[in-house]
């Protein structure tokens, strides 16, 4: 069983996103020792916005006149879905920064959606595919807190890759990854660590699951 891995993060060794994709790829590696795995990590290369751009302008000029910027941006878009298709399994790990999705994320889905394959209206090729979201956020924004609702980033994302591209979305999220940095933070100290450890387990038992999916999806 093939497995691609999404990161995002920008924090390098600090992430905390990373550092839940990796439980979660641990455990699944330990089922599956043998799996090849094809990881992207946009924290680290992030795709240039000027891609999308032309991939969408082509889109409205007929294919012997499209310019080269456009032909290479259509053909990094194709292959960027060719990895998702031929994964069995998919981490992504997105974490929120400024109240949205990273605009390297931002970019990467764009992209994507550029291809005839993954367009409004078309059967997405990854539909039922299993799929883990890793996300990590500073603060907190459930019901109740102050900001409640301002983490713009985890309702786009469970559209995005659960809706629109019919992915089978197990997300695990923490927050209040900012006690220790935030001074205002520091009333939450026991509850962050709550979330932490949650998210961990969380974490190892979704990429358990995902192991599992073996005998239940399709290659
Ligand atoms: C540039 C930047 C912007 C951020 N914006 C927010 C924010 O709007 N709300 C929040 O709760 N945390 C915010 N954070 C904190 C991150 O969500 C937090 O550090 C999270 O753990 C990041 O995941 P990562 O460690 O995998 O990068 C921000 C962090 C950075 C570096």
């Amino acid at each position: 069983m093939s497995l691609f891995r999404l990161d995002t993060s920008v924090l390098g060794t600090r992430s905390s996103t990373i550092a839940l994709a990796d439980l979660v790829e641990r455990e699944w590696r330990a089922a599956l020792p043998d799996s090849p795995v094809v990881r992207r990590h946009l924290g680290e290369a992030p795709l240039s916005s000027t891609h999308w751009g032309a991939a969408v302008a082509a889109q409205f000029v007929p294919p012997a006149q499209r310019t080269a910027e456009q032909r290479e941006a259509l053909s990094l878009a194709a292959s960027l879905v060719d990895e998702l298709v031929a994964a069995e399994a998919l981490i992504l790990a997105a974490p929120l920064y400024n109240y949205g999705v990273s605009q390297h994320l931002k970019t990467w889905v764009d992209l994507l959606l550029t291809d005839p394959r993954m367009a409004a209206g078309a059967e997405s090729p990854l539909t039922g595919k299993p799929a883990v979201l890793l996300t990590a956020r500073g603060g907190a924004y459930g019901p109740g807190t102050p900001r409640e609702g301002w983490d713009h980033a985890i309702g786009w994302m469970s559209r995005i890759f659960g809706e629109v591209w019919g992915l089978d979305l197990t997300v695990v999220e923490r927050e209040l990854t900012l006690v220790g940095v935030d001074p205002a933070l520091e009333p939450f100290r026991e509850l962050a660590e709550r979330t932490r450890t949650d998210s961990e387990e969380r974490a190892r038992r979704a990429g358990r699951n995902l192991a599992l999916c073996k005998e239940t999806f399709p290659a």
